[in-house]
């Protein structure tokens, strides 16, 4: 790509957004690549969305990550989609260029990109795989799981109403079993890859109370949260064996096709880069 590469902005537009990793992980992959720009934290009210991102052209933005709770409302103001945006119904990247704003999820091809580096495409290949939480997470990483071709995806919500409509919505693309929350005989019985997507297990939040005994034990388990980077999920999976992937691996690799769409090279996720992101965690 040749796009101009020198004095460009980009940012994270969130509400809250001081707890992003995000600025640490831009501002690297700048100094890497030693191009003079920057990539900032932007604290925007759901209000005032529409206004800020309609200014962001004007005042040299190239484009903005879009974090909770904005990616619907991203969603609906960008003049063009891409084929996961579509899927997801959410937008996660902007793209500011030609006059217009372009849309784009790029948290279906980083979950991609995360499965296949620590645990490899073959459990989502092989199916069946069992999806916990229908938020819009969930919706992206359903559309990557049936992508990859694995067959049935089992979806197990609190709100078993909210699994219903995501199956319905993604029955063009994904072949989804909703199933009540609690039956983990049914949902683990032959599963070869169990994903966390909801925020259970966060820091400050409920711990996620799942019997992972009752998954076969040639199954592998992500877990999409990374702040503890271990989770109790994590930990049990490591303790039966099992092959893990934790959360940091999506973050980082969601951003890449953002990076590059923005200041014009594909950056590299590096142990170094994870090294600096788990300090970071730490730290804080
Ligand atoms: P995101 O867009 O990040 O996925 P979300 O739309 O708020 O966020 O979804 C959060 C997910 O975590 C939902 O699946 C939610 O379940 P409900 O649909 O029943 O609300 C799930 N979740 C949050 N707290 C939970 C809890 N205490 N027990 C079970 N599931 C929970």
């Amino acid at each position: 790509m040749s796009a101009p590469t020198n004095g460009r902005l980009a940012g994270v537009i969130g509400w809250p957004v001081h707890h992003s990793l995000s600025p640490l992980m831009h501002s690297y992959w700048l100094r890497q690549h030693g191009i003079v720009g920057a990539y900032v934290p932007l604290p925007i009210a759901p209000e005032n969305f529409a206004r800020c991102v309609g200014a962001m052209p004007l005042m040299g933005f190239a484009g903005a990550s879009i974090t909770v709770p904005h990616k619907e409302a991203a969603f609906a103001l960008s003049a063009t989609l891409d084929e996961d945006a579509r899927a997801t119904g959410a937008v996660n990247t902007l793209l500011f260029a030609d006059g217009f704003v372009h849309g784009r999820n790029t948290d279906v091809s980083g979950f991609a990109a995360s499965l296949a580096e620590q645990i490899g495409t073959d459990a989502a290949r092989r199916g069946p795989s069992v999806v916990l939480g229908a938020g819009g997470a969930a919706r992206a990483i359903v559309v990557a799981l049936a992508r990859a071709g694995g067959g049935e995806i089992r979806l197990i919500n609190r709100t078993k109403d909210r699994a219903e409509t995501l199956a319905r919505s993604l029955a063009g693309i994904a072949n989804v079993r909703p199933i009540a929350w609690g039956n983990w005989t049914d949902a683990f019985a032959g599963a070869k890859l169990l994903v966390n997507t909801t925020s259970l297990g966060m820091m400050g939040k409920d711990p996620l109370d799942v019997p992972l005994a009752a998954l076969p034990g040639d199954s592998a388990v992500a877990d999409i949260v990374y702040n503890p980077l271990e989770t109790a999920l994590l930990k049990a999976a490591h303790a039966r064996g099992l092959k893990t992937m934790d959360g940091l691996g999506m973050l980082m690799h969601q951003a890449v096709p953002a990076f590059a769409a923005w200041f014009g090279m594909t950056p590299k996720v590096t142990p170094e880069l994870r090294d600096i992101l788990v300090k970071a965690l730490y730290r804080a």
